[in-house]
């Protein structure tokens, strides 16, 4: 392709606690417009009480990334804005699922521009997964409900054995 789109290497940040079909929904869109795209996982979420710790995060996006060759899989401390420019990334990803969401990501995108001078683009998340977030996922979960349809299989299998080990229910 010619253009500057040729060369942009996008990042998709976020908590991924856990990832959804949502997220992948947006990772695989993003990864055929750009030619790479770095699944970035903050290190502390902001919601507190984390049900997968970083390691696993990183591990399920990998598992389910491996179809893409453009897709990396990384995570970052402190400001979304610093690590893309220790990234050298030319874009930030983020899906917009309902209207509300943008009130927020707008400024989020306008204070990330003035910090690190990189654009947000935005990808309207499939209509299918509009109302599917990792809290409420892990909400219905762990009080017993089906989220087969909302989750990658490898993810299932992640909620599976945590709530093994951890015995939450
Ligand atoms: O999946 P989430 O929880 O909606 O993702 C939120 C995330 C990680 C994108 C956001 O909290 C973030 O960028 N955190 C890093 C700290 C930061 O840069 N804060 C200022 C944002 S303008």
């Amino acid at each position: 392709m010619n253009g500057p789109i040729g060369r942009v290497h996008a990042i998709y940040p976020g908590s991924f606690d856990p990832p959804t079909n949502g997220h992948l929904d947006v990772i695989a869109r993003a990864a055929t417009i750009f030619p790479l795209v770095t699944v970035a996982v903050v290190v502390n979420p902001q919601k507190r009480d984390p049900f997968f710790n970083l390691d696993e995060r990183e591990e399920m996006l990998r598992r389910c990334t491996t179809e893409y060759g453009n897709v990396r899989v990384a995570h970052f401390r402190g400001l979304l804005a610093e690590f893309v420019k220790s990234a050298d990334a030319d874009v930030i990803v983020k899906g917009l699922r309902v209207v509300s969401d943008f009130e927020s990501e707008m400024a989020f995108a306008h204070m990330n521009r003035a910090l690190s001078n990189v654009d947000t683009m935005f990808l309207m998340s499939d209509s299918a997964y509009s109302f599917v977030s990792s809290s409420l996922i892990k909400e219905v979960y762990l009080q017993g409900g089906d989220v087969s349809k909302y989750v990658p299989p490898t993810v299932l299998e992640f909620m599976e054995a945590k709530r093994h080990v951890t015995g939450r229910k």
